[in-house]
């Protein structure tokens, strides 16, 4: 098979590592890539993810059997669309099924049609009746820009002040252009997030094992939100036991609906979760692995993923097919001073090779070039270390190790990543064994 990834982040690097590994792959593509791409041995394009005619002329100018978008860009401008009509095999959703993750109150209406438990919402298009609506039921209040906003476009508000101020910049101001046409006003929840993915074929969803995304810059989940500084898998706050279930609730009947309207869903759904004291709740949807969730997650598939992805094309998805290393992977991102904000690019990056000799241990780069032989940055998230271990604890300690080992000016990463999941066990430990 001849493959072409399109993208050019951390999951893009894992997507393009483990396609690498199937025996059916005989030449890979991405587009564009970046240095850990260059560095697997396989064809970095120039053409960008958003550029949808240069990808479909790509894909037909190099023979391509199978598309495999990996950010939600192209899926929203309609790539597999774009590809199924000229015969292209694409791993995704159409951009029909797209808007799950592009149109925030799509997916809570779809939410509400098939009883999928979601926070409380309203749906504004016009800023007086917004602004009127927050005045009358104060806050807290969760505000949403309904379009793709790189993850920016939500705001926790603790006060009507804010939350006024959020529909301005959101709905007057246009801080995320036409994203902001409309905007959810939703109750604010409490609880911790876990993530729930799942391989789709059109009618059937196989969860993925659990993950967590660590969104906030700093530790302790302070500080500006980013595309996510470090993930593990899986999260002991959802138990394999618990992966079926969860799946019926918050995935299976929006599969069902969606392959109702015409439209079966393929490729990754991913659902971004709120455990709350009354139960679990959908905060987002998004319609590809996450970055960096798919970097820890496919550390741990056994299984060909090349096939998989085929046979989610083809609607013949084989749970058999896929299973899972019972290790913990964790990956940990490095990111120049000043991300998720503004950031210096060609930072030298150093130390890899020494890195790279734990054998547990995988770097994918997240925003890096290969310029004169030597490796520099060209992104606010650079690498993601990762490493597998045989319990959480293990895998931290590993990837942190590995990361001291990388030298770059003005980097930084949180030093927290998995700390919640082993508070977590320490607490299951605690129930399991009630003191006498
Ligand atoms: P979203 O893009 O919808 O996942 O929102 C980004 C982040 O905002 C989530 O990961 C949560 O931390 C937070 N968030 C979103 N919706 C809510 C809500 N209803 N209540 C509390 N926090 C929320
Ligand atoms: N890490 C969150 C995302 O990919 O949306």
């Amino acid at each position: 098979m001849r493959i072409l990834v399109i993208g050019s982040g951390g999951r893009e690097h894992a997507l393009v590592w483990k396609l690498g590994q199937s025996p059916l792959a005989d030449k890979i593509f991405v587009a564009p890539g970046n240095g850990g791409t260059e560095l697997e041995g396989v064809t970095n394009t120039m053409t960008a993810a958003d550029d949808i005619d240069g990808l479909v002329a790509l894909s037909q100018k190099e023979k391509i059997d199978l598309v495999v978008p990996g950010p939600e860009l192209p899926l929203t401008l309609g790539i597999v669309d774009r590809l199924r009509h000229v015969g292209i095999p694409a791993f995704g959703p159409d951009s029909f099924c797209a808007r799950l993750e592009g149109s925030k109150s799509f997916a809570k209406q779809i939410m509400t049609k098939t009883g999928v438990p979601t926070a409380n919402y309203t749906i504004f298009n016009d800023v007086e009746a917004a602004k009127n609506h927050i005045v009358k039921f104060g806050a807290p209040v969760v505000i949403k820009a309904d379009g793709l906003a790189a993850g920016k476009g939500v705001v926790v508000a603790k006060n009507s002040r804010e939350a006024l101020q959020a529909v301005e910049d959101i709905m007057s101001a246009r801080a995320f252009g036409a994203a902001g046409e409309k905007v959810i006003i939703e109750d604010r929840l409490q609880g911790e997030e876990v993530s729930l993915l799942c391989f789709c074929d059109g009618r059937h969803a196989v969860p993925l094992p659990s993950a967590q995304d660590h969104k906030a810059a700093f530790d302790n989940d302070q500080g500006p939100n980013t595309g996510g500084m470090g993930a593990y898998s899986p999260a002991p706050l959802l138990r394999s036991a618990d992966l079926e279930k969860m799946a019926d609730l918050t995935v299976r009947p929006v599969l069902e609906e969606l392959a109702a309207s015409g439209h079966p869903f393929t490729g990754i759904l991913y659902a971004g979760l709120m455990l709350t004291p009354d139960g679990p709740c959908v905060l987002e949807y998004n319609t590809r692995f996450g970055d960096p969730e798919c970097q820890p997650l496919l550390m741990r598939l056994h299984g060909d993923l090349a096939q998989i992805m085929m046979d989610c094309v083809n609607g013949s998805l084989d749970p058999t097919s896929i299973s899972w290393s019972k290790d913990t992977a964790l990956g940990v991102v490095l990111a120049a001073g000043g991300y998720p904000h503004s950031y210096s690019r060609g930072l030298m990056i150093n130390g890899i090779e020494e890195a790279e000799t734990f054998q547990v241990v995988k770097i994918f780069h997240s925003g890096s070039i290969i310029k004169d032989h030597a490796l520099i940055s060209s992104g606010g998230r650079v690498l993601c270390v990762t490493a597998l271990g045989e319990d959480l604890a293990k895998a931290q300690a590993t990837a942190y190790a590995a990361l001291e080992k990388i030298r770059m000016r003005d980097g930084f990463y949180r030093r927290d990543i998995g700390d919640k999941g082993l508070r977590r066990l320490a607490t299951n430990k605690e129930k399991s064994c009630p003191a006498r």
